[in-house]
């Protein structure tokens, strides 16, 4: 739990505007360097726009997966979603760069639905959780997995998999730990408290499942970080390798600086908004420009606070096409109503294209279900 007089990061909550650097001063991980990123890209063969453009900022013990990289030793990928609503763009940023590490180092990624999570911190029922945890993996998969490549994992129903790493991951945290980590109170239910230790379990489980040590590389917002933190520290007890992580910063709101959020639809574009719904939403961005056309013209915008900008950097993977935005709007070329119509086709091709493959993956399902291939 972060909390600064600007803002605020738990895994259930951000606000306020987020000062990046502070904010991985204050959980003690360490920024990603250029060297990071060139090794990364080296090793990889390949560049991915949200690493060269910083959005992947922070980590924790990278230098031990580049390690195994190298070493041509064993490593697997792992995130997740805690399924309490629909998907929107901020969620698939993650999922979009974790499926170019796949691509690029062929390694499986172990992917946890925690619909045990949204039920116990959430106002939702647990069926509910559980649906919405079959619906995102259709949007997950839709990014173009393969069932050998991506291991879902349901908490409810493969609770199986975790019970055992998760018992022993608990016996190690103090309640007074887990209270001080989440910013848990007195009146938080045990259940809640219980379930840090599943989402620390998978990053335990595939060394179990391989019978080899196999460390984790997690690519996550950076909110996620306190429980990959508790899960380093208990990782030599119990015998595990430390989980590595890589943080990437939010998505912000279309209106502003927050992180674009579930809970107030307006600020987010979802997987499923129509065509219309997205263009409003674009259209009703905040943006770095002047108030009037004349002004614009004259004078140029500020790409540099420009929520639509920071769109076409997270979403949009030519270089020549952004620093073109960047360019025209410096200089007054382009008009914020032009260029957020220029976003709008961007996001709706990828939106269409998303769908298409969603509707594809309901018949494949079960097949990227870790039980299809582990005992
Ligand atoms: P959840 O469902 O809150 O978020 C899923 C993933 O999306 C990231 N995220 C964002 N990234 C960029 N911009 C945004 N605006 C934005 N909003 C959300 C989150 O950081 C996260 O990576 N407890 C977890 C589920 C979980 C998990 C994991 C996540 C289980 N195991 C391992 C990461 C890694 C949760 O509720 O995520």
């Amino acid at each position: 739990m972060a909390q600064d007089q600007a803002f605020t990061v738990t895994p259930w909550e951000v606000k306020g505007k987020v000062d990046y650097r502070r904010l991985a001063e204050q959980f003690g991980v360490k920024l990603l360097t250029e060297e990071d990123v060139k090794m990364i890209e080296k090793l990889a063969g390949d560049s991915h726009h949200l690493l060269r453009r910083g959005f992947f900022y922070a980590h924790r013990g990278l230098e031990n997966i580049i390690e195994r990289i190298v070493n041509r030793k064993r490593w697997a990928l792992y995130t997740g979603r805690g399924p309490s609503a629909d998907l929107h763009l901020g969620h698939i940023l993650p999922w979009m760069f974790t499926k170019w590490l796949c691509d690029r180092f062929n390694v499986e990624l172990f992917f946890e639905m925690t619909d045990d999570e949204k039920f116990l911190v959430r106002d939702l029922p647990l069926e509910e959780a559980n649906r919405y945890a079959y619906d995102n993996a259709l949007t997950l998969i839709a990014l173009g997995f393969r069932p050998d490549q991506l291991h879902l994992i349901i908490d409810t129903e493969d609770i199986r998999y975790l019970y055992k790493i998760a018992v022993k991951v608990a016996k190690c945290l103090t309640l007074s730990t887990v209270k001080h980590t989440f910013g848990f109170t007195d009146s938080t239910n045990v259940g809640a408290a219980f379930f840090p230790t599943l989402q620390i379990a998978v990053a335990f489980l595939p060394t179990e499942l391989y019978g080899e040590e196999c460390p984790v590389l997690i690519p996550a917002g950076i909110d996620q970080d306190p429980y990959f933190r508790l899960a380093r520290d208990i990782a030599d007890r119990l015998g595990y390798p430390k989980p590595c992580t890589l943080y990437c910063k939010f998505v912000p709101a279309l209106t502003g600086e927050e992180k674009m959020s579930a809970s107030r639809p307006e600020t987010a574009i979802y997987i499923l908004d129509d065509d219309n719904t997205v263009k409003r939403k674009i259209m009703n961005a905040l943006t770095g420009g002047q108030p009037t056309k004349e002004l614009q013209r004259k004078l140029g915008g500020n790409p540099d606070v420009c929520v639509v900008y920071k769109y076409f950097m997270a979403y949009v993977e030519d270089d020549s096409v952004v620093s073109k935005i960047y360019a025209d709007c410096k200089s007054g070329n382009i008009l914020c109503g032009e260029c957020k119509k220029i976003l709008y086709e961007y996001i709706v091709k990828l939106l269409h294209d998303i769908r298409d493959r969603r509707e594809k993956a309901r018949d494949v399902i079960e097949s990227y279900r870790i039980s299809s291939k582990f005992r």
